[in-house]
């Protein structure tokens, strides 16, 4: 009953999401990475484009099969990742921050490969944009929704994300140690709204991607009743 709701209520919607890590360059043969395989973020896009949504995923580089989307733009730092999701922002009904996005990237990549010497290497790093925040903060705005990869206390951080960065939505996992996360085939959820929570169990990231995407029509489609 859920799956034909939430089939309904994504028609159509234009979804505007972030999957993968971020390169960040340090010189022409060196990034700065993460552990992201982009698997999650992936499997919701499809799942959204099942439910009907007209999705545009903006993504990192990862090793997975181009997911069914009506629009790929692969990116690799979170500048352009940043440029890329800015330009079409204010075009969407839904944007979602499922990529692990660099918070820091190096503050002038070498134009040539750096060669080792005796002593040591210091790379300065500067802040990147907050890519969903900054949608988030767009008046008129999509309904947005993020994710919060914590090692610890994940409600109350996940929760203040939800705050402080005016979303809609959050999905908060665990990440380190046995309970899912990165380069898992398994993952489970707490996803958290204004006044409002729910556990979406241990399961495979293409069952949990399922779920989450038919939580998100739910709750879009309450906002948007
Ligand atoms: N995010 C983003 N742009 C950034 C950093 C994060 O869009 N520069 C998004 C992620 O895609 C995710 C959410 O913000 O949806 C939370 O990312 P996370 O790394 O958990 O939180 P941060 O706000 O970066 O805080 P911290 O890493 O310090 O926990
Ligand atoms: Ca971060």
């Amino acid at each position: 009953a859920l799956g034909g709701r939430a089939e309904a209520l994504l028609d159509g919607v234009r979804i505007l999401m972030t999957a993968g890590p971020t390169r960040e360059p340090v010189d022409p043969v060196r990034f700065l990475g993460n552990r992201s395989s982009g698997r999650m973020g992936y499997a919701l896009a499809e799942a959204l484009a099942t439910l009907g949504a007209k999705v545009a995923l903006v993504t990192g580089p990862t090793a997975l099969p181009s997911p069914p989307v009506a629009e790929l733009v692969r990116v690799e730092s979170a500048l352009e990742m940043h440029a890329a999701v800015m330009g079409r922002a204010p075009q969407c009904d839904i944007f979602i921050g499922a990529a692990a996005v660099a918070d820091y990237r190096p503050v002038d990549p070498a134009v040539r490969k750096i060669k080792k010497d005796a002593g040591e290497l210091t790379i300065q790093l500067v802040r990147n944009p907050d890519i969903l925040a900054e949608v988030a903060a767009l008046r008129p705005g999509p309904f947005t929704v993020g994710f919060a990869a914590e090692t610890d206390r994940v409600i109350d951080y996940a929760r203040g994300k939800l705050e402080k960065k005016g979303l809609d939505l959050i999905a908060a996992n665990q990440v380190g140690g046995e309970r899912g996360g990165f380069e898992r085939e398994d993952n489970a959820l707490t996803v958290l709204w204004d006044g409002g929570a729910r556990e979406l169990p241990m399961m495979s990231k293409t069952r949990l991607a399922r779920e989450l995407a038919a939580l998100i029509a739910e709750r879009y489609g309450d906002r948007h009743a």
